[in-house]
């Protein structure tokens, strides 16, 4: 995977690739008190189309409140503008957004109000986060011996950037083990979701996900809820145990890297018919037209990157909410 590209916006202004760099001593690299976000820009007839950017970016700016920060220098609108100008300034037509808002200029004593808040947005060309095999065979998967976290130990509906020492312990050991992906459970022993993804289960027509209580409250989750619930499957939100998993016709996960991605295999048993299901492959295919403009929901959630900008993205304070 590359992740070059010409420019990285930073703090209110584009700056060359090579010069984005941040100083060894900056917090956000000690203590992890950042808060970032991923988002897809997709290729379609009208140019290319950033897919629910004002969400994501409202997640950025509720996370970085959720960490602590108490006034940020732009406003989810101006990320926004932000994150079209920089995909336009590289000339991508299809990559990944990667915002980030880190702690900077202080902080040392553990008190976030001693630092700043400092933003950048990158985009790189990224695509079959879980291999390019994984869209029709599926991937597998296992139960990681890490739990996923407590809301009162970390903020799981902020994406803070120390949260992901949790997924990366358990990603490492799934693969070291043999497995493409972990499935991590909640501390009260039920599915919460993947490293970076939300999970459903399929079961005699009806899909199941967990709620959001100890769950990153996914994008992606909410747009596959919305495309079923339009092909009138019943979406059901409730507490899944590990052993429903084993038992379900088709188990898929979904986020904004992975997109939407059957699990074929979990803990060495086969689930439903060791592939992409039949109700995960129609999912994948409303995803896959609603992401390129062939949809008729595509107009309201796709922000196209070649109109004209119509908010200042230049720093001011805002508040977060
Ligand atoms: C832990 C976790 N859960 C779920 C998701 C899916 O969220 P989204 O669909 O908004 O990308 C992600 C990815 O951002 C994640 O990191």
């Amino acid at each position: 995977m590359s992740m070059v590209s010409k420019y990285i916006w930073m703090n209110g202004e584009l700056v060359e690739f090579e010069k984005a760099t941040l100083h060894f001593l900056t917090p956000v690299a000690h203590y992890g008190l950042g808060a970032f976000e991923g988002i897809r820009c997709y290729a379609t007839e009208r140019g290319p189309a950033v897919f629910r950017l004002q969400e994501h970016m409202e997640r950025l700016v509720h996370s970085a409140m959720v960490l602590g920060f108490r006034s940020l220098p732009f406003s989810a609108a101006q990320l926004s503008e932000a994150a079209r100008l920089t995909v336009s300034a590289n000339g991508f037509s299809e990559c990944y957004i990667r915002p980030l808002i880190y702690l900077t200029d202080g902080g040392w004593n553990l008190n976030i109000d001693n630092g700043k808040p400092g933003v950048g947005i990158a985009v790189w060309e990224w695509d079959n986060y879980l291999g390019p095999e994984a869209l029709e065979k599926g991937v597998r998967a296992n139960i990681s011996s890490f739990t996923r976290h407590h809301p009162n130990i970390m903020l799981t509906k902020a994406k803070i950037a120390g949260n992901y020492v949790n997924s990366t312990l358990a990603k490492t050991e799934s693969v070291r083990l043999g497995f493409d992906e972990a499935i991590m459970l909640d501390p009260q022993g039920y599915v919460a979701e993947c490293t970076g993804e939300n999970i459903f289960v399929v079961r005699g027509g009806t899909i199941y996900t967990p709620s959001t209580m100890a769950i990153l409250e996914g994008i992606t989750r909410d747009t596959i809820i919305t495309l079923a619930r339009d092909m009138g499957f019943p979406v059901v939100e409730q507490p899944i145990s590990r052993d429903q998993l084993y038992l379900a016709d088709e188990v898929f996960v979904c986020g904004t890297a992975a997109e939407c991605i059957g699990l074929r295999e979990i803990d060495f048993r086969v689930i439903g018919e060791g592939k992409t299901g039949a109700v995960t492959r129609s999912l994948q295919s409303a995803f896959h037209d609603v992401v390129r403009g062939k949809h008729n929901r595509s107009q309201v959630w796709l922000d196209y990157v070649n109109t004209s900008l119509d908010v200042d993205v230049r720093p001011r304070a805002i508040v977060p909410r």
